[in-house]
């Protein structure tokens, strides 16, 4: 049987259209779940959209339309953006599903049950923005510590016992070192814990868009109790029986942005100890995106529409820039002379060009097969061995979710092999040692079938391509195929470039 492997994004507010921020928590995860799939595992990757709450309820008003038909339209927008940035999400979550509304009343009753939800009446500052409660202190000049603003709310209301979970919660954190990063971020998270947990309002009355609270009609489960259920819904709660749910929660990752870490490393554990459910293994928070160094806000209308980049600069461009610009965790800011450069100097020219100019000499002197070698030399076990010790060096790095980290060490290989090119001069060979000439045009080009191979989770349609010119059938594009070599003789393809240069278009025709 294979191993398992589930990871989440955070599921989206129907409020708005996607931007590249949720394209960004989705796309890391889509690296991932590809890395896992092609190691082997058995992936189940999940995105999906979080549908009630306030902040949807009010923009259907706005729109004028019934929420139901409003989050139809707007879900469809982040299903079409998952087929656009060729997302391989296995499933796709809606919190207004019948599926869902069944594990957050289950899970709602199991915390009933046990003692920990009481009913109570609700004082204080709501952010619908944040869909997060403040206290008196936390609120400066009207405006959460979000800089969103803040509406004072009184209504009865359901509370967790959150109080009681700050000391399980950081025993949790002590014995599982790893299960918020990156390390910065648990230390917040940890001091946030330790400077003492208030109860939660878990219910509301004020408005209806929502899943009701079983029982009591008149409240509505808080939208964040709702939302983060999602996770356990699509791995088949409460049917705890079924073989999806056994082989699959507790999730491995799930991959938040840095604003929405609290929520999933201090309540959703609460919530699930509570309910004597097993706690995910992971919680990673990424940074933010700014745009050409200012942050991104609809008001300022700096918001970056992931449709426009990739029509602009390429699908896999795109891919490639966004993970490997920042390192992950960090902060990054997206600039269009940093787009180009990458996508011109990393993946054009050496990259690209390396597949090129290689492919094109097997194709004009050898016959367009893959060349017969003859015995290795200390320069080509060199390069050889340095491209078979990447898989190991990459899993490191995709299970730290260090992408760039992983990008950075296959661009050792593609160096190298461009060195080992330039050194060896096969086009000088040609006349003086054609022999010579195949061994290093072979081991040029299986260099580049590890290179495409362990590109994929990144650059799936490109390395694709690549693989094709080196008619790799689809076991060998597997990691398990990674240790086999090329086979001599095989025809090949003529060969096309891979990765476009990007030209400015002249200012006339723009
Ligand atoms: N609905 C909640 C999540 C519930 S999960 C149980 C939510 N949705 S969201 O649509 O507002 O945001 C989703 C993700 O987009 C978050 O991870 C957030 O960090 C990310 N981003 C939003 N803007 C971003 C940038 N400018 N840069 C990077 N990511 C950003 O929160």
């Amino acid at each position: 049987m294979s191993a398992h492997y589930y990871l989440t994004t955070p599921i989206y507010y129907v409020n708005d259209k996607p931007h590249i921020g949720h394209a960004y928590t989705t796309l890391a995860c889509d690296a991932l779940a590809r890395f896992k799939r092609l190691d082997g595992y058995e992936v189940k990757f999940l995105t999906g959209t979080d549908e009630h709450g306030q902040k949807v309820e009010t923009a259907a008003e706005n729109a004028g339309i019934d929420p139901q038909a409003f989050t139809d339209k707007v879900s469809q927008n982040f299903r079409d953006l998952a087929g656009v940035m060729n997302f391989s999400n296995d499933d796709f979550i809606r919190t207004t599903e019948e599926r869902h509304r069944k594990a957050c009343q289950t899970i709602w009753n199991k915390l009933l049950e046990k003692g920990h939800i009481y009913l109570g009446a609700y004082e204080g500052w709501y952010s619908v923005r944040d869909e997060a409660f403040f206290t008196e202190t936390e609120v400066v000049d009207g405006k959460a510590p979000t800089g969103a603003p803040v509406e004072w709310v009184e209504e009865p209301s359901y509370f967790f016992d959150l109080s009681k979970w700050q000391e399980p919660l950081l025993k949790y954190y002590e014995e599982h070192p790893d299960f918020i990063a990156p390390p910065a971020r648990r230390n917040e998270v940890t001091s946030f814990v330790k400077s003492g947990l208030r109860d939660l309002s878990v219910s509301r009355t004020s408005f209806k868009w929502g899943v009701p609270v079983p029982g009591d009609d008149a409240h509505i489960m808080y939208v964040w109790l709702d939302a983060l259920t999602n996770y356990i819904t699509a791995a088949g709660y409460p049917d705890t029986e079924s073989s999806d749910y056994k082989a699959f929660w507790p999730a491995d990752l799930h991959m938040v942005g840095k604003d929405i870490l609290r929520f999933h490393a201090v309540y959703w554990p609460a919530f699930l100890m509570a309910a004597d459910l097993p706690l995910p293994k992971r919680v990673f928070a990424h940074g933010w995106w700014t745009n050409e160094g200012q942050k991104i806000s609809k008001s300022v209308g700096n918001v970056i529409d992931p449709l426009e980049l990739i029509e602009k600069y390429g699908l896999d461009q795109v891919r490639y820039f966004l993970l490997r610009e920042v390192p992950f965790g960090n902060d990054g800011d997206f600039s269009h002379t940093a787009m180009i450069n990458r996508m011109n100097s990393e993946l054009a020219n050496d990259f690209g060009n390396l597949s090129q100019r290689v492919l094109s000499m097997i194709a004009k002197n050898c016959d367009g097969t893959v060349p017969a070698h003859g015995d290795f030399t200390e320069a080509d076990k060199v390069l050889l061995d340095a491209a078979a010790g990447l898989l190991d060096t990459l899993r490191q790095a995709y299970d730290a979710q260090a992408f760039n980290k992983a990008l950075d060490q296959v661009w050792q290989i593609v160096g190298d092999a461009n060195r080992y090119v330039d050194e060896m001069a096969p086009w000088a060979l040609k006349k003086t040692d054609p022999d010579r000439m195949a061994t290093v045009l072979y081991v040029l080009a299986d260099t580049i079938r590890v290179l495409g191979v362990l590109m994929q989770p990144v650059v799936p349609d490109s390395a694709a391509k690549m693989l094709d010119q080196l008619a790799l059938g689809a076991e060998d594009r597997k990691f398990a195929a990674l240790g086999t070599r090329l086979v001599p003789g095989t025809e090949l393809p003529k060969p096309v470039p891979v990765f476009p240069r990007y030209v400015e278009p002249e200012t006339a025709e723009a």
